[in-house]
């Protein structure tokens, strides 16, 4: 079939094209895309910073309607409402003990652009086009593997375009607190950076009960939204000593710690707020960047953990339903964090997500 997407042909370059997409195999099914989030994920593969092999289609938090699945999907049907999320092989040792995110042939499925068996579903004049975490969400349509579609109890096509930063960005920032740390209630808990992931992970410690919540970013209205989404306190770092401050705030250092600015040095302040036995989860991509740190702050402190996860440790066909439960409670104010686009106004997306202006863009399909 015929679908509408922004390809990426060349470095940094997004081009809205007509392409060819081959019908869903076995354990895969066709999407029609009611929406779908822009990630810092998705400007590193068009950016090339992530070597993800071109022409691509980026993209990979997408929403949708199911059209169409293959003969061996049990789990979907078509008319069903999914989240799209990362794709994960389902085989391997970590997935079948509950650990996708840690998935044997997690790099190949999210930068590959192909599927488990090494194929690509999408094409334009013969030439295979990859799909950026088994996904290619700017396209009106996707082929995916059902692993990586949740279904989800919704009402309408509307409260689903929502939800897109489900699939990552919240899952992410909510998974390292309700998944990695997993804090008690009543303890501390600071995040270092308070983008979309960060603002997550804020909104999940006050789900779970913690007591001071500390936020610390350096743009004034992102402290001003992360107070009014769950911090009970702010901190700028770009004003102050921020770890000095926690400590201030805390008496003896944060309990836990989320690391989400994307920043290397900033690993460093989360780990050196911590009081004894705290533990400090890292969930930003920062490349090959490297910090040095004294062994000294993980044994001596002493004996703090120190986590990274990948999509917030979540098992999405679970994690990601609990979510959607939290939002409808009004327990995850992921509306504050989002801006509408339309599909076509791409660049423009991007270019509010880079300056800041918007936390998360989502690209809304026409029907
Ligand atoms: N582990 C994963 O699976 C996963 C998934 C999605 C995103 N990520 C990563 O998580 C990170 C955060 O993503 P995001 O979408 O929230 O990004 P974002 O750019 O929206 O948020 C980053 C925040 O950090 C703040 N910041 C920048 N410099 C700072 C400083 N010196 N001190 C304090 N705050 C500072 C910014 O003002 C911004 O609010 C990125 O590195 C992203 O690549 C990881
Ligand atoms: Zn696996
Ligand atoms: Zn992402």
């Amino acid at each position: 079939m015929k679908a509408t997407a922004a390809v990426t042909h060349e470095t940094g370059k997004l081009s809205i094209e007509e392409v060819e997409l081959a019908p869903p195999r076995a354990s895969e099914a066709l999407v029609r895309l009611v929406a779908t989030g822009v990630c810092h994920t998705d400007s590193a593969g068009i950016q090339q910073y992530i070597p993800v092999a071109l022409p691509a289609i980026f993209g990979h938090e997408g929403v949708g309607v199911v059209e169409e699945v293959g003969l061996g999907v049990q789990t979907l049907k078509p008319g069903d409402r999914v989240i799209m999320t990362y794709p994960s092989c389902g085989t391997c040792d970590y997935c079948v003990s509950g650990h996708p995110w840690a998935c044997d042939q997690l790099n190949t499925l999210f930068f590959d652009g192909t599927f488990k068996d090494g194929t690509k579903r999408f094409s334009q004049n013969g030439v295979e086009i990859s799909s950026f975490f088994g996904q290619g969400s700017f396209s009106t349509h996707v082929v995916v593997d059902a692993r990586n579609a949740v279904k989800v109890d919704v009402d309408s096509d509307e409260e689903l375009a929502r939800l897109c930063s489900l699939g990552c960005g919240v899952q992410t920032g909510a998974g390292a607190v309700l998944n990695g740390i997993r804090p008690e209630p009543g303890t501390s808990l600071a995040v270092f950076g308070c983008g979309g992931v960060g603002m997550a992970a804020l909104m999940a410690a006050k789900l779970a009960g913690c007591y001071p919540i500390i936020a610390v970013d350096v743009v004034p209205s992102r402290l001003e939204l992360a107070l009014e989404l769950g911090a009970t306190h702010a901190v700028n770092g770009r004003e102050g000593d921020a770890v000095a401050e926690i400590k201030a705030i805390t008496g003896k250092g944060a309990h836990a710690s989320v690391e989400s600015s994307g920043v290397p040095a900033l690993t460093l302040q989360a780990l050196r707020c911590l009081r004894r036995l705290g533990t400090c989860c890292v969930v930003s991509v920062t490349g090959t960047d490297t910090v040095d740190f004294e062994i000294e702050a993980l044994v001596m402190n002493p004996s703090v953990t120190f986590m990274g996860l990948t999509e917030g440790g979540s098992n999405p066909q679970v994690f990601i339903p609990e979510l959607v439960k939290f939002y409808r409670q009004g327990k995850l104010p992921i509306d504050r964090l989002i801006e509408f686009y339309d599909f076509r106004d791409i660049e423009q997306a991007f270019a509010d997500s880079h300056s800041g202006k918007t936390i998360k863009p989502i690209l809304r399909f026409a029907k």
